[in-house]
């Protein structure tokens, strides 16, 4: 009848009101995955446990002066024996996903100049199996910065165009030993900072560098990152292809590669600027995404850097044949750019002072509120743009959100209560979420987002002084507490209403 009718109206005229105005599970489709992240290095510790040798991350934090608060990963959140417990907590989330990376010291300490070390193999089988007992999919990053010292010792890793045969062969034996139940793999955690930040500013092992860049002792920043780059792509190309023509068939799981996607925004509302925002895209993430999708580095890259770029061989291109699965995406923070080549401005000093000076603090003019880390300011639109200008260049690759989340300084007077009641953090993700919900109604394919990160870990220079996780450590005794966020990620994915 007429009355029924108007009536369901209403009710769904209501329903649609409730749910545009605040975030809900079912906004995205059941299939999707949420998670929190994690990387080896930041939470494992026992670094001389279990036959595993030592990453360059391990020397490069003892030495002196390179990590805030002096301290290093030897211990971290000692996962390594924790991680039942630590499974155990993400499961009271309700997770679906948990996106951890594996230690190529502990599975192969000596690269391929030596053999597979069984206990490494063994801890993360031991680490897979408990997550699929309690329905959450592993997501496997096979590289998140940490490398064998051996490899840089001998050939300057990602430098020699030799890394690319271990890389090809440490993926393999991750696919062999892991593939039968990993069923999303990722390459390479964003090469794109490693080689700005290990090759540009020398922040980052090996801490190579020159003038006017950053202060290092050697290096050549003119050449080294396109040199070091080309080999993260071909290493990255050879694993893809690995799993492409051997493993995907059988295991039938996908495979992608993770960037660090900070998005650029026009500073001014011309075109000079609105150019040079599309040439900082091309040069923090074309400079990846490019060669391994559409099989070439962008246009802006080869006019601007000339013979400073290395060119893709035939030999190269057969590599590169296969594209990845998916796109990852580590999304933080969204910088201004002006244009300096047309315009008077001092120019950014990396790549060949060709590029764009970006910013956050442009003339002056803050995009956002700052968070603890020096270049991350708080701009949720950021990641709508992001997820769009991806969805457009790379015609609707399937992308995930493989990190988001907010850091919280751990000052001497911030107490542990300030730390656990993290209405901030918990505003910063649903905010952030609410401009995922966005692009995907825009039509995005985004299939998984990814909180950074399960608990407070070691975070590379800022040691343990800044607080990503959902789960407070208390680094004297190593007891994880939830906070308030993680009670609301709980909460969310159980299906509440979340309005704030
Ligand atoms: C990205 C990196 O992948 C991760 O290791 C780091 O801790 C977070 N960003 C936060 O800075």
């Amino acid at each position: 009848s007429k009355k029924t009718l108007g009536l369901a109206l209403i009710l769904q005229l209501l329903q649609l009101f409730l749910v545009s105005g605040s975030l809900h599970r079912s906004q995205f489709p059941d299939s999707f995955l949420f998670g929190t992240a994690t990387s080896a290095y930041q939470i494992e510790g026992a670094w001389l446990e279990g036959n595993k040798s030592l990453t360059i991350w391990d020397v490069f934090s003892h030495l002196p002066g390179k990590i805030t608060d002096g301290s290093n990963g030897d211990v971290a959140d000692d996962h390594y024996h924790r991680y039942l417990e630590d499974v155990k907590m993400m499961h009271s989330l309700g997770i679906n996903a948990y996106r951890f990376s594996i230690s190529w010291s502990r599975i192969l300490p000596r690269g391929r100049f030596g053999g597979i070390n069984t206990e490494g193999v063994e801890f993360y089988n031991n680490i897979i199996n408990a997550l699929l007992s309690k329905g959450i999919q592993p997501v496997v990053t096979i590289c998140h910065f940490d490398l064998p010292q051996e490899l840089q010792d001998r050939y300057g890793a990602w430098l020699s165009s030799e890394i690319q045969e271990d890389f090809g062969y440490f993926a393999e034996v991750c696919f062999k030993e892991f593939g039968d139940r990993v069923k999303y793999w990722i390459t390479i955690n964003e090469p794109n900072l490693i080689l700005k930040f290990g090759y540009v500013t020398g922040g980052y092992p090996p801490a190579r560098c020159s003038q006017p860049f950053g202060n290092c002792t050697s290096g050549d920043s003119t050449r080294e990152p396109y040199i070091a780059a080309h080999n993260c792509i071909l290493s990255h190309a050879i694993a893809v292809d690995i799993y492409k023509s051997n493993y995907q068939m059988k295991q039938g799981g996908v495979i992608g590669l993770v960037l660090n996607s900070r998005w650029y925004e026009p500073l001014r509302n011309i075109s000079d600027d609105y150019i040079a925002a599309q040439r900082a895209l091309a040069f923090d993430l074309g400079w990846f995404l490019d060669p391994v999708i559409l099989g070439d580095y962008p246009t802006e890259m080869r006019e601007i850097l000339g013979s400073k770029l290395p060119t893709f061989t035939s030999e190269d291109r057969k590599k590169l044949r296969h594209k990845i699965d998916f796109i990852g995406i580590n999304h933080y923070t969204t910088h201004y750019v002006q244009d300096c080549i047309f315009s008077h401005c001092e120019l950014d000093k990396y790549n060949g002072n060709a590029l764009v000076f970006a910013s956050g603090e442009m003339n002056g003019q803050l995009i956002g509120p700052r968070t603890p880390i020096k270049s991350m300011y708080v701009v949720p639109y950021g990641i709508e743009k992001m997820i769009m200008y991806f969805k457009e260049r790379y015609n609707n690759t399937p992308m995930y959100i493989t990190e988001n989340g907010l850091g919280q300084k751990n000052s001497n007077d911030t107490s542990k209560d300030d730390m656990v009641n993290d209405t901030d953090r918990i505003n910063f993700i649903h905010d952030y979420l609410s401009y995922v919900v966005k692009a995907m109604r825009r039509g995005a394919d985004v299939r998984g987002y990814f909180v950074w990160s399960l608990m407070d870990s070691f975070e590379w220079l800022y040691g343990y002084t800044v607080r990503f996780g959902l789960f407070y450590v208390d680094w004297a005794t190593l007891k994880r507490t939830p906070k308030l966020s993680a009670k609301w990620y709980q909460e969310f994915l159980a299906g509440q209403r979340m309005l704030q």
